[in-house]
């Protein structure tokens, strides 16, 4: 396959690169520098160029609570950039798989978001993210995916390993609930989804649903730390308090990946047993 990966820079695109090159693709991978995807006429002769079979949009502006204010930036690259890839790729038939937030719920459900759940975005950044969804178009698929972890990139396994590797205690939330999600499995199935043109909205996420207090307690444990070191606070507690809200449920069901026979994600503890091994070579 030939394949272009916009965002090649960030977390997820350096592991999208990485597993499609692997995989014997013909990739193109574009970081920020080389191609801005808001630039709607450079989107459209790079993709005319290039001639894809498929773009994997790994692009986006990710600063959650810096949204809140850069408003129309995140419109920018969340929303309108997606529809330049949408139109750049239908017009030469090039397949586009774009990667899409728990953001745009508003977490209030008491059970796993289904993909045909209703949308209610709390924040900019979720409202962008959905926008960005509409703009990718009923041709492509749409990969919602949650609390995103990898070797390149600031997530919170390497927060964790950080603020553990000092002495005192550590406070995280136990009032948020969502399943963590390692680049190096979601890299191959957004790959698949590329490859296999599928279409419509993806849940995809790694199995396993913590909050961040029983996640962080995963982490120390993973990485040699006492778990005991961390002491669960509500959401309300945190000082000072986030710009933008956070779902309390970003639970993720992975129901259509599910029931189109494809294997689920693996339990989230056995990446991040690999990556903590990864961090620490
Ligand atoms: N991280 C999470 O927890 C999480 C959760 C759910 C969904 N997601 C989604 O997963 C995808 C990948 O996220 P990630 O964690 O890999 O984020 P990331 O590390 O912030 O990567 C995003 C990349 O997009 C680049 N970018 C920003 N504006 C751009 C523009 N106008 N044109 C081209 N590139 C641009 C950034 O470059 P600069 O840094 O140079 O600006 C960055 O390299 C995104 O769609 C995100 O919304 C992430």
């Amino acid at each position: 396959m030939k394949l272009l990966i916009t965002g090649a820079g960030g977390q997820l695109g350096v592991d999208l690169v990485r597993h499609a090159t692997a995989a014997g693709d013909d990739v193109t991978g574009v970081d920020h520098a080389t191609l801005d995807i808001t630039a709607r006429d450079t989107v459209r002769r790079l993709v005319a160029d290039l001639r894809p079979d498929a773009v994997i949009n790994a692009a986006a502006y990710t600063a959650v609570d810096a949204c809140e204010t850069n408003v129309a930036t995140a419109h920018a690259v969340n929303a309108v950039a997606v529809g330049h890839l949408s139109e750049a790729c239908a017009e030469i038939g090039a397949h586009l798989v774009h990667v899409s937030t728990d953001y745009v719920f508003d977490g209030t459900l008491d059970r796993p978001y289904r993909e045909d759940d209703a949308t209610n975005p709390q924040s900019v950044y979720g409202r962008s993210k959905l926008a960005g969804e509409a703009a990718a178009g009923p041709a492509a698929a749409v990969a919602r995916t949650s609390w995103v972890c990898g070797e390149h990139g600031n997530n919170m396994v390497k927060l964790v390993l950080r603020l553990a590797a000092e002495p005192g205690r550590l406070a995280f939330v136990d009032d948020q609930r969502g399943c963590p999600t390692f680049t190096a499995d979601l890299a191959p199935a957004l790959h698949r989804l590329a490859l296999e043109r599928r279409t419509g909205v993806h849940h995809l996420t790694n199995q396993g649903a913590v909050s961040w207090f029983e996640f962080v307690q995963e982490v120390l444990g993973a990485s040699g730390h006492d778990p005991a070191r961390v002491d669960p606070i509500a959401t309300s507690e945190l000082d000072p308090p986030r710009p933008a809200p956070r779902p309390a449920n970003s639970v993720l069901d992975n129901a259509v990946w599910r029931d189109a026979g494809l294997p689920l994600l693996r339990d989230f503890r056995a990446p991040l047993a690999e990556l903590i091994a990864a961090l620490a070579k």
